[in-house]
C-alpha cells in the first residue's frame, strides 16, 4: 500500500469512492490491515474495552494510547494513522497540545477528539501547532454516564441540529475528518454531505465517505457482545485476512453496512 494522507481522503470524498478503516492495537495486525490495503487506522480507547476488559474507555491514559500508537506504527508505516486523545486529556487547549504531542511522536499522523463546538479553541490551537485533529461525534463513548448508556444520538431534531452545527463549527476550527458513531442513517447523510471534508460513519449508515469498525467486532472475538451496527466477517470467511478483504471490498461497492447494521 502507498502512503496515505489526508490529501487522498479528500479525493476519494470527492470522487464518490467509499474507504474503510479499522481499529489497530497492536503491529502483528496492523501489518495484516495494511496488506489488506486498508487505508486509515485508529489506535482507538475502545483497547479500554476490547484489551483491558473495562465496561468503559474512561480509565484509557495518554501513555497507553501512545504505546500502543507505537505497536500499530511499527506494523503498518503507511496507513493514515489516527490516535484517540483520552478521557480528560483535552480539557483545556494547552492539556490537549501537551498530550497530543505525545500521540503524534508515537507516530501517529492524526489525533481524535471527542466533543462538539466547544472543542473549536482546542481544535485551532492544535491544528494551527501542526497536529491534525479528527472530531469524534454522535455517540463519544466517553460521555457514556452523560448519555446514561451507550445510546443513538441525534434522534431528535433539537440534537440532530445541534449535530451539524457542530459539525460545521468544528471543520471550520480547522478539523479534518469528522467521524460520526451511532446516529441516524439521514443524519448522517446530511452531515456528510454538508462538510467538505471526509466523514467516517460507524454505525451512521452507508452515506458517509468512511466506515470504521473496531477489529475485534469484525472478527467476531470482541469480550463484550457485538453491537448491532457491526458484522462478523471473520464468521462468514474463516480467515482473518479473507474477513478484513471481504470487509474492504464489502465497504467499497457499498454493500456494507446494509439495512440491518443502520439506525433510521
Ligand atoms: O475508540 C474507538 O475505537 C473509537 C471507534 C469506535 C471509532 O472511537
Amino acid at each position: 500500500m502507498k502512503k496515505i494522507t489526508i490529501t487522498d481522503l479528500i479525493t476519494w470524498k470527492q470522487q464518490g469512492q467509499k474507504f474503510a478503516s479499522l481499529t489497530a492495537y497492536d503491529a502483528s495486525f496492523a501489518q495484516l490491515f495494511e496488506q489488506q490495503d486498508v487505508p486509515v487506522l485508529l489506535v482507538g480507547d475502545s483497547l479500554g474495552m476490547v484489551l483491558q476488559g473495562k465496561s468503559d474507555t474512561l480509565s484509557v491514559s495518554v501513555a497507553e494510547l501512545a504505546y500502543h500508537t507505537r505497536c500499530v506504527r511499527a506494523g503498518s508505516p503507511n496507513s493514515l494513522l489516527m490516535a484517540d486523545m483520552p478521557f480528560m486529556s483535552c480539557t483545556t487547549p494547552e492539556q490537549a497540545c501537551t498530550n497530543a504531542a505525545e500521540l503524534m511522536k508515537a507516530g501517529a499522523n492524526m489525533v481524535k477528539i471527542e466533543g462538539g463546538a466547544w472543542l473549536a479553541e482546542t481544535v485551532k490551537m492544535l491544528t494551527e501547532r501542526a497536529v491534525p485533529v479528527c472530531v469524534h461525534l454522535g455517540l463519544t463513548p466517553q460521555s457514556v454516564n452523560i448519555f446514561g448508556g451507550f445510546r443513538v444520538q441525534g434522534r431528535d431534531d433539537e440534537k440532530a441540529e445541534q449535530m451539524v452545527a457542530d459539525a460545521v463549527a468544528l471543520e471550520q476550527a480547522g478539523a479534518q475528518i469528522i467521524l460520526l458513531e451511532c446516529v441516524p442513517a439521514s443524519l448522517a447523510k446530511r452531515i456528510t454531505d454538508t462538510v467538505s471534508v471526509p466523514v467516517i460513519g460507524i454505525g451512521a449508515g452507508s452515506d458517509t465517505d468512511g466506515q470504521i469498525l473496531v477489529m475485534h467486532d469484525m472478527l467476531g472475538v470482541s469480550a463484550n457482545y457485538m453491537p448491532k451496527f457491526s458484522k462478523n466477517y471473520l464468521a462468514e470467511t474463516g480467515d482473518a485476512r479473507e474477513a478484513v478483504a471481504k470487509y474492504v471490498q464489502e465497504v467499497a461497492n457499498g454493500e456494507f453496512p446494509g439495512p440491518a447494521h443502520t439506525f433510521k
